[in-house]
């Protein structure tokens, strides 16, 4: 074999294939994955605390892809392809500094505790590496009528004033709480 032509298409040929069957058909595959059962696309508030998680960089130490190990029991059952039906791009993350968050909304629905968290980790999570959102809050002489106020343990309050969530905060919290898994049901 001397025609180099021959070499340089069949090559081509060969590694196009294995383009399409590789990175190509599993995405179209995937693409027509029909939601789990009960799946509902995110609220407006919920959208927009996804666009919060992805800006604050969540994803760098939070997963949201439970495996099917026994290590990974803690987080809820293993994740499916139709999880992610309404995700796009999805969150799946690869680095696990913190827990996965696929269940966060079942596992942790309180929005006070949520809020407190992101607020200062070490507030309830003494040896936590999370850092600090605080910019998603404002320090405030007082609340107004209808503003959310972070209960703030002694010690990690500041000094003076009360701590408000931002809508971001809100909005990020109402995604937080949208991250249930739903029961697969049983295939007919
Ligand atoms: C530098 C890594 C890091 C980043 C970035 C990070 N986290 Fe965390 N997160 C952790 C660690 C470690 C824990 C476990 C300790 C704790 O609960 O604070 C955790 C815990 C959590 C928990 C509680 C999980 C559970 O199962 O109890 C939630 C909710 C959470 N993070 C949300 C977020 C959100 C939302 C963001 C982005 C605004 C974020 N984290 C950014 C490291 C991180």
């Amino acid at each position: 074999m001397n025609n180099v032509w021959v070499l340089v298409i069949a090559a081509g040929a060969i590694y196009g294939c294995f383009c399409i069957l590789m990175g190509v058909a599993p995405g179209m595959i995937l693409s027509h994955t029909p939601p789990v059962a009960g799946l509902k696309p995110l609220t407006a508030a919920e959208a927009r605390g996804r666009d919060v998680y992805v800006a604050e960089g969540c994803s760098y130490c939070h997963t949201q892809n439970v495996r099917p190990l026994v290590q990974d029991k803690v987080f809820g059952r293993p994740s499916v392809g139709g999880d992610y039906a309404y995700d796009t791009p999805q969150l799946l993350g690869t680095e696990r500094t913190g827990p996965d968050l696929s269940n966060i909304g079942a596992r942790q629905p309180s929005d006070v505790w949520q809020y407190i968290h992101l607020y200062d980790p070490r507030a309830l999570v003494h040896e936590s590496i999370m850092p600090r959102y605080t910019w998603l809050f404002q320090v405030r002489p007082s609340a107004s009528a209808g503003e959310i106020t972070v209960p703030l343990p002694p010690g990690y309050a500041p000094a003076n004033g009360v701590v408000i969530a931002t809508q971001q905060a809100q909005d990020l919290v109402a995604y937080l709480k949208s991250l249930k898994q739903l029961p697969l049901g049983t295939v007919k």
